[in-house]
């Protein structure tokens, strides 16, 4: 398994940090005038140190937790990334509750036919209380002996539209789903994971990290999720239990969260729920541009989903998990890295 760009960046910046300590030290020491070998100077501590902080990023990710006996649970299974980490965590060796949104829908008849015994198909919308209980329920009645490992925060919904143009139940309904969804399952599965020091993985966004126009709606809930993320990881510490955010780049192409008929069937709704003075103001030529460009944004990016189920998989199997993992392509990640890393201003200019 690979997850290449991700995990050479973080080797780079572990190599990197290490590089700049030792280094400081190597000319430290110079200055100081300490007697050292002819070979060790700033330079050359600076590069083994960057060598070194590498080779052990490397070899600590290369260490994974056993998968025997037991078990995680998985939600939005009917479709896309949910759908397929469940067959690809069962061959691993995992015991899988797969929560689906439509328990005798396709995608759930699909994981029933597999005929895989240690698949678990369970009824679990996450904006229900009850059906969240339930599934608990289900989950501690059928165990194996080394309980609970790790649950994947997957479900989500996705919209879009300009601020003014989102009617206000379209903003609940997908923090509902996106965010206390998330909140309610955690909630729900927290005791059976502190008894195995095990792991939550919240699937956010890069959309979680950098802001799109048009956006805002998916893109407050995916940064509501890094940021609960990170409150539960700094709380979960005393637990053993570790919390860990994957955050997706442009894989709309590769799952069925977006497709050009679901978006021309979502934009006549929307359009049509627009206050008349907004669509004057905005034009309808202008809202079809914004749509075609959301259509040309779904079908442009990769087809292959391997990168995004394989940081999953790594966050929920590596010995020593990072806090997030990117599965971006370039990019994505470079964008992600202006905005997080460099002045807004540079941000604002080159991608807004
Ligand atoms: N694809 C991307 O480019 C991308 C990028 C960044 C992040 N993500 C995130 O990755 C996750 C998976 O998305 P995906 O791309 O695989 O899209 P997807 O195929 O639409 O998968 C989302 C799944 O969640 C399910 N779901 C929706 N509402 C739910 C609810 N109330 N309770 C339980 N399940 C519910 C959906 O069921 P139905 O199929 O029945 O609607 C679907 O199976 C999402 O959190 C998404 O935000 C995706």
């Amino acid at each position: 398994m690979e997850n290449s760009l991700d995990s050479l960046y973080r080797a780079a910046l572990w190599g990197l940090q290490v590089g700049t300590v030792t280094g400081a030290a190597g000319l430290l020491a110079q200055l100081l005038g300490l007697p050292l070998p002819d070979y060790v100077t700033p330079p050359s501590a600076c590069f083994a140190g960057l060598a070194l902080g590498a080779t052990v990023l490397f070899l600590m990710d290369s260490l994974q937790i056993s998968t025997k006996d037991r078990a995680v649970v998985v939600t939005g299974c009917d479709s896309g990334f949910g759908h397929e980490m469940v067959f690809r965590l069962e061959r691993m060796g995992l015991v899988v509750f797969a929560g689906c949104l439509f328990a005798n829908g396709e995608g759930a008849q699909k994981l029933k036919d597999s005929g895989r015994k240690n698949i678990h198909v369970m009824q679990l919308n996450v904006t229900s209380d009850d059906e969240v209980k339930d599934a608990v329920e289900y989950v501690r009645r059928h165990l194996p002996p080394n309980g609970l490992w790790g649950i994947l925060n997957n479900a989500g919904w996705s919209t879009f539209g300009h601020v003014e143009w989102v009617p206000i139940d379209i903003c609940k309904r997908i923090m509902d789903i996106n965010v206390w969804g998330t909140i309610r399952v955690t909630q729900g599965f927290l005791p059976l994971l502190r008894q195995s020091k095990g792991r939550v993985v919240n699937v956010a966004s890069g959309l979680g990290r950098q802001c799109a126009a048009n956006r805002s709606t998916y893109g407050i809930t995916k940064y509501g999720v890094e940021a609960l993320s990170d409150c539960l990881r700094f709380e979960m510490r005393k637990w053993g239990v570790e919390v860990v955010i994957i955050e997706p780049g442009n894989f709309v192409n590769a799952t069925g969260i977006f497709t050009p008929d679901s978006i021309r069937r979502d934009a006549e709704a929307l359009w049509k729920r627009i206050p008349s003075d907004v669509q004057k103001d905005y034009t309808k030529e202008y809202f079809d541009a914004v749509i075609e460009n959301m259509i040309y944004y779904s079908t442009k990016g990769t087809t292959d989903k391997s990168s995004v189920l394989d940081a999953m998989t790594l966050a929920l199997l590596h010995r020593y998990p990072h806090p997030r993992y990117q599965p971006m392509e370039v990019y994505f990640k470079v964008r992600t890295w202006v905005n997080t890393h460099l002045p807004e201003w540079v941000y604002e200019k080159l991608y807004t």
